[in-house]
């Protein structure tokens, strides 16, 4: 098994969207995907490749010394295999020259949250109502 990480392109975009689609019910939309890709300098849109298949992504903005990661998903048929937390500690060790990490996760989504914290997140505070369902979102902050 070949682990990858690289940019995401332009071109990978329907990949990455078609898994959105599956993933989340309150999804990117294709057009929001694509902008990550424009180039501009504090956006760093990642992909995790296993033999040259697309696994997982995240999309990752980067101001001064902040890093906010926007977007944060491993494919459903390559969960629980250590991947997602491969992603988040690639994520780090990429920032690491950077002061603090932020997200946001909806307050019910455990796998994530048990990701996060073993990556050394620690609930921030909590925005509530944040989604569109009314579910609260923990802000989660890691000091890099
Ligand atoms: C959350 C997610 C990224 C985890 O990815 P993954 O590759 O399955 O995670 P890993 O195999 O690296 O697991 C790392 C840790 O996460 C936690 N975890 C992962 N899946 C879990 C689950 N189903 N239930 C509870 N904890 C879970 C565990 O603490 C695990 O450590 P362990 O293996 O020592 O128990 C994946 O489930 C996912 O993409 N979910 C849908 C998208 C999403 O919710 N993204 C986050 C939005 S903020």
């Amino acid at each position: 098994m070949k682990t990858r990480f690289r940019e995401m392109m332009a071109e990978d975009v329907p990949t990455v969207a078609a898994q959105e689609n599956e993933i989340f019910k309150d999804a990117w939309a294709y057009e929001q995907l694509l902008s990550e890709t424009d180039g501009q300098k504090h956006k760093f849109p990642i992909v995790l490749e296993i033999d040259g298949r697309i696994a997982g992504y995240a999309c990752v903005w980067a101001f001064i010394d902040e890093v906010h990661i926007n977007n944060f998903a491993i494919a459903p048929i390559f969960r629980q295999k250590g991947l997602g937390m491969k992603l988040i500690r690639f994520i780090l060790g990429r920032f690491a020259a950077y002061k603090n990490a932020y997200l946001e996760v909806r307050k019910s989504n455990k796998a994530a949250i048990n990701l996060y914290e073993k990556a050394g997140f620690k609930t921030f505070f909590i925005r509530q109502k944040y989604y569109s369902d009314g579910e609260d979102a923990l802000v989660m902050q890691k000091k890099l």
